[in-house]
C-alpha cells in the first residue's frame, strides 16, 4: 500500500481520477470554482503531492516530475474544458432570459365600449337640451308619495300591489323602488322655479322576471313641461320631434286615448318607424298627456295659472326599435361583446 501523500503511479493517478470526477460533476460556475479550488487549490491533493517533489531523491526527480507534470496539466485542461462548456451554456441561458422579441406585436390593453343604453340615454337629454329643456334626478329608492300618491294613484290602485311594486322593509318605511321616473315630475315642481321644462332618465324597478321582453330593472325617460298657456298641441309637436330625432326624419306619432292618474286627458303614444328592419311599421312607444291638475296642486301649483304636458317611456324599447334587438336580456348582462356592436363612442 502506497502513502498517498508520496509521489507514486497510484497516489498521482488516484488524485486525477477525484479531480476528473468532482470536474465532471460540476455543472455550473459556482460548484466548477469549488472544485477547482478542493482539487487544484493549495491544500488540494495534488498541490500537496506536488510539494514533495522537493524531497524525491534525486535519481527519481525527473520521473516525479513529469508524473506530477502530467496529472496537473491533465487537470487544468479539464478544467479549462468544463469551464468553456458551462461558461457557454450559461451565457446562452442568459441570452434567453433577456431575450427581447422585436417583432411580437405590443399587448395592448383592451378597449372598452360604452353600454348603448348609457349612450342612448345621453342622447336623447341631448335632443331635448337641444330644445332648452333641462336634466333632472331623482333617487331609485323613492318613498311612496312621490312614486303614487302625489301622482293622484288612488290608495287602492292596483300598481301599488305587491306584483308590481318592491316595498322596502319596514313597510312603515313607505319606501319603494321607484316603479316609474314619473315621482321626478313632482320632486322638479317642488326644486325649481317655473316654467319647467326637464327630461328625467333613470332606472325603475318592478317585480318582472327577466326573459326576452322584461326585466325587473329597466330605464325610463320622463319629461315634463309647465308653463303658461301649454297646450296637446305642444305636447304633440315635442313628441314628433323626440320621434324624429330618435327613428329617422319620416317619423311620426299618433296618439289613442288612454289613463293615466297624473295625466287628464291621457295618451298612450305610438310611433311610425320609416326604416324598421321588418318595414315600416306602428309600435307603441309611450304614454303622455295633460298634467292632472291634482299634481300640480300636490306641487303647489294653481292650476288655473299654469298648465303642461308629460310623458314617459322605456328607454330599452326605444333602443330595441332603433336596432331591431329583440331579447331584452343582452341589454342588461353586460357582455362586453353586445357593447361592442355598438361602437365606441364616448
Ligand atoms: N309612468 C308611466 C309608466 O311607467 C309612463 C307615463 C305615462 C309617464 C304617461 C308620463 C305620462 O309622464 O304622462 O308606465
Amino acid at each position: 500500500m502506497s502513502d498517498p501523500l508520496a509521489i507514486s503511479e497510484e497516489s498521482v493517478s488516484a488524485a486525477v481520477d477525484a479531480a476528473l470526477a468532482a470536474i465532471a460533476g460540476a455543472d455550473d460556475s459556482a460548484s466548477l470554482k469549488s472544485a477547482r479550488s478542493a482539487h487544484v487549490g493549495e491544500s488540494s491533493t495534488l498541490s500537496r503531492l506536488n510539494a514533495t517533489l522537493r524531497d524525491v531523491a534525486k535519481e527519481n526527480k525527473a520521473a516525479a516530475g513529469k508524473l506530477m507534470g502530467q496529472a496537473r496539466g491533465r487537470v487544468a485542461q479539464a478544467l479549462a474544458s468544463r469551464e468553456a462548456e458551462i461558461e457557454a451554456r450559461e451565457d446562452e441561458e442568459r441570452l434567453a432570459r433577456e431575450f427581447v422579441d422585436v417583432t411580437a406585436l405590443p399587448s395592448r390593453a383592451r378597449v372598452g365600449a360604452r353600454h348603448p343604453l348609457s349612450l342612448l340615454q345621453e342622447r336623447i337629454a341631448d335632443v331635448f337640451v337641444g330644445m332648452g329643456w333641462e336634466v333632472a334626478e331623482g333617487p331609485e329608492l323613492e318613498s311612496e308619495w312621490f312614486n303614487f300618491d302625489a301622482l293622484n294613484f288612488a290608495p287602492d290602485h292596483p300598481a301599488r300591489a305587491m306584483q308590481d311594486t318592491f316595498f322596502i322593509d319596514p313597510v312603515e318605511s313607505h319606501l319603494v323602488l321607484r316603479t316609474h321616473t314619473s315621482p321626478v315630475q313632482v320632486r322638479s315642481l317642488l326644486e325649481r322655479e317655473l316654467p319647467v321644462y326637464v327630461i328625467a332618465p333613470g332606472r325603475v324597478y318592478r317585480t318582472d322576471e327577466l326573459d326576452a321582453t322584461h326585466t325587473p330593472v329597466f330605464m325610463q325617460v320622463e319629461g315634463i313641461a309647465i308653463d303658461k298657456g301649454l297646450t296637446m298641441a305642444h305636447l304633440r309637436g315635442t313628441l314628433e320631434h323626440f320621434a324624429r330625432a330618435m327613428f329617422g326624419e319620416g317619423a311620426r306619432i299618433r296618439l289613442r286615448p288612454n289613463y293615466f292618474p297624473f295625466t287628464e286627458p291621457s295618451a298612450e303614444m305610438d310611433v311610425w318607424q320609416p326604416h324598421a328592419k321588418g318595414g315600416p311599421r306602428w309600435v307603441e312607444w309611450g304614454g303622455c298627456g295633460m298634467v292632472n291638475p291634482n299634481v300640480l296642486l300636490a306641487a303647489g301649483i294653481d292650476p288655473d295659472e299654469y298648465q303642461g304636458f308629460a310623458f314617459g317611456m322605456g328607454i330599452e324599447r326605444t333602443l330595441q326599435f332603433r336596432t331591431d334587438l329583440n331579447d331584452m336580456r343582452d341589454m342588461v348582462e353586460g357582455d362586453i361583446r353586445f357593447s361592442q356592436q355598438f361602437g365606441m363612442v364616448v
